[in-house]
């Protein structure tokens, strides 16, 4: 089930990002990227003004247990996309991916645009997104490669 986001997510929420980045993404990045990245995990009070300020956010939802979460801007623009650590390759970043979308063409938006990890570039490029370019980031004295992407809705 996918549904909205509720302010009593948020800890659930805060939790997986840990866990998935941790894990999934540590395939991807090296420990020190993937602990100061996680670390943005503790800062509670940014994280409810992040999930408030957003247009949508969308929770995945089985059996009661929250299993992913994505936030689209009002711009289009596709900021956290997380799945739970022990749900990855079940279908659920589509179904979140196709909430967003679906979302997007309500309010006539012309695209979608996100910086994609390592691990989600191959997710995002088999659902039509295009990379724009790679690019480094840097985070708590860490430099990431990640990649801007967009896919044209029209
Ligand atoms: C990128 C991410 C969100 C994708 O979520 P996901 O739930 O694993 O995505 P899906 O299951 O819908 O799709 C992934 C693959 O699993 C396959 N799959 C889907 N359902 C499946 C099923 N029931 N059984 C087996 N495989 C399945 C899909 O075919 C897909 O492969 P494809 O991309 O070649 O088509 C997830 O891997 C993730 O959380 N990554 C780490 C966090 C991250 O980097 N986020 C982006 C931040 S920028």
């Amino acid at each position: 089930m996918i549904r909205p986001y509720a302010p009593a997510d948020l800890d659930t929420l805060r939790q997986l990002f840990q866990e998935t980045v941790s894990t999934v993404n540590r395939r991807d990045y090296t420990q020190a990227q993937v602990e100061a990245w996680a670390s943005g995990a503790q800062d509670r009070s940014r994280w409810i003004d992040r999930l408030a300020a957003h247009h949508f956010v969308a929770v995945a939802e089985l059996d009661s247990q929250i299993v992913g979460f994505a936030e689209l801007e009002a711009d289009g623009h596709i900021d956290c996309f997380y799945c739970h650590k022990d749900f990855q390759n079940q279908g659920i970043g589509t179904k979140l991916l196709n909430r967003l979308e679906a979302e997007a063409r309500s309010i006539s938006l012309p695209q979608l645009f996100t910086e994609a990890s390592i691990t989600a570039k191959p997710f995002f490029e088999r659902r039509g997104f295009q990379v724009v370019r790679s690019q480094q980031v840097e985070r708590l004295g860490q430099t990431f490669t990640n990649f801007q992407m967009t896919k044209s809705l029209s």
